[in-house]
């Protein structure tokens, strides 16, 4: 049977970004014959056992109270379990000097979900046919983003201004506030911070900025924090969660060890909070809420935010450190070759400039010599201008071992000096660039 789509049935039955990629890693994976890969491509984090333990305890004490048939025997409320509300609430207001009460948090099926609900309420075409845009003020960005829109063309991703620092080999992507709009056509604007793929932080100036520019136009912000404080604290350079009039601050607890069960936790202004709340209750009524009970003791106690802080965050950094100490090792000096400053996430992001062939040619070579990265450009979402720096980039996972890392990197080092030695650009010539 063939049935019929309608454009968004069309448009939702199409992989997009990064998961398109993963099904050539899937099968290159599968079809090894006996080849062994070290595979950077994964997103799901590790499973560390002080963590996992922590969550079997969480479930032992919730198997233990009175209140398990009241968690999974019957239906609750769209907003979220009570009792997580009222720990974030705690735990936020304690923690940031905030004044937070329970119409400002929702609790979604993950955050991926949340983002769908944003881009579809705030995003799209109003009842009066205006086009209301997405705005990633900074691009490359999470390729998530590029799946959670039903009407595409809302989607604007602005180009950074980059900061290279060439003797070390190191960059940073900024917003280049020059270009940025935000204004009556923009129906909210969204960015991951820590980011995924990229490990940037944005500022607390720079994100002040960006809510000070949409506050005029009452255009909310969506600040992913998937990867920030106070869980699961995966910034590796300081930073503050801002929160603010028209700032949505979004956290999730899937880096916190919970992925399975799709913990999304929205924290704003009420307004906003009612709208993703109704669209939710048309959706699936309310969140599951067994990983909602099991959260609300880890928060509550202040066990997530403490091994967040001394397991989560030191086992990734460490793995950056590693990272970065062998590609210093094992990089040709002469080549064009910039790692993104790593300030947080669980991913390193690599560039390499003047590269002689596309970022999927380079991973299909880099995968003859056993190693899986994912390639950049599906991270550029909404980006509308042809910008070769899409085609020069290069994910990596940080969940793999220090020695396979570092293995890993050796082998792509040679690689890079093989394929840049091949190409037509002459070495002094990249030299000089
Ligand atoms: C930046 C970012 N945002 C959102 C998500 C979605 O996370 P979840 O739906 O598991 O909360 C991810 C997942 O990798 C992510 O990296």
């Amino acid at each position: 049977m063939r049935p019929a789509l309608t454009q968004f049935g069309e448009q939702m039955s199409h992989l997009t970004g990064v998961r398109a990629i993963m099904k050539d890693i899937i099968e290159t994976l599968r079809t090894a014959q006996g080849r062994e890969f070290i595979n950077l491509s994964a997103g799901n984090p590790v499973i560390l056992p002080e963590v996992e333990q922590l969550w079997r305890d969480c479930t032992i004490e919730l198997l233990d109270s009175p209140e398990y048939g009241e968690v999974v025997c019957r239906y609750g409320s769209s907003q979220g379990y009570q009792p997580l509300i009222e720990a974030v609430i705690a735990d936020y207001n304690q923690r940031y000097g905030l004044n937070l009460g329970d119409r400002n948090i929702l609790i979604t099926p993950g955050s991926q979900s949340l983002y769908f609900l944003a881009a579809n309420a705030l995003g799209g075409y109003t009842t009066d046919g205006r086009l209301k845009q997405i705005v990633l003020p900074l691009s490359p960005d999470y390729t998530g983003y590029g799946g959670v829109t039903l009407i595409p063309e809302a989607l604007r991703a602005y180009r950074p201004r980059l900061e290279i620092d060439a003797a070390a080999h190191r960059f940073k992507y900024r917003p280049n506030f020059d270009q940025l709009e935000i204004n009556a056509t923009t129906g909210f604007v969204l960015f991951s911070r820590p980011c995924n793929p990229t490990g940037n932080v944005l500022t607390d100036d720079e994100v002040r900025k960006i809510a000070a520019m949409a506050e005029p136009y009452d255009v909310p912000v969506f600040v992913d924090s998937a990867y920030a404080p106070p869980f699961p604290c995966l910034n590796f350079t300081e930073m503050t969660p801002i929160f603010g009039p028209n700032i949505v601050h979004c956290t999730s607890l899937s880096k916190a060890g919970l992925p399975g069960e799709r913990v999304g936790i929205a924290i704003g202004d009420e307004r906003v909070i009612q709208h993703l709340e109704a669209f939710l209750t048309n959706l699936c009524l309310h969140s599951p809420r067994y990983g909602q009970a099991i959260a609300s003791r880890a928060i509550r106690s202040g066990r997530l935010a403490a091994i967040s802080e001394q397991v989560i965050r030191p086992h990734y950094q460490q793995k950056f450190a590693a990272l970065e100490a062998t590609l210093d090792e094992a990089m040709p000096t002469n080549l064009p070759w910039f790692l993104h400053r790593g300030e947080g996430a669980i991913f390193a992001w690599l560039w390499l400039k003047d590269l002689p062939m596309s970022d999927w040619e380079f991973y299909q070579q880099l995968k003859q010599a056993g190693v899986i990265v994912v390639p950049g450009s599906p991270f550029f979402p909404g980006l509308q201008e042809d910008w070769t720096h899409t085609q020069e980039c290069f994910r990596i996972s940080l969940t793999a071992s220090e020695s396979e890392l570092a293995e890993a990197m050796r082998r792509l080092a040679q690689v890079a000096d093989r394929v840049y030695a091949q190409s037509s650009i002459s070495q002094t010539e990249l030299a000089a660039r």
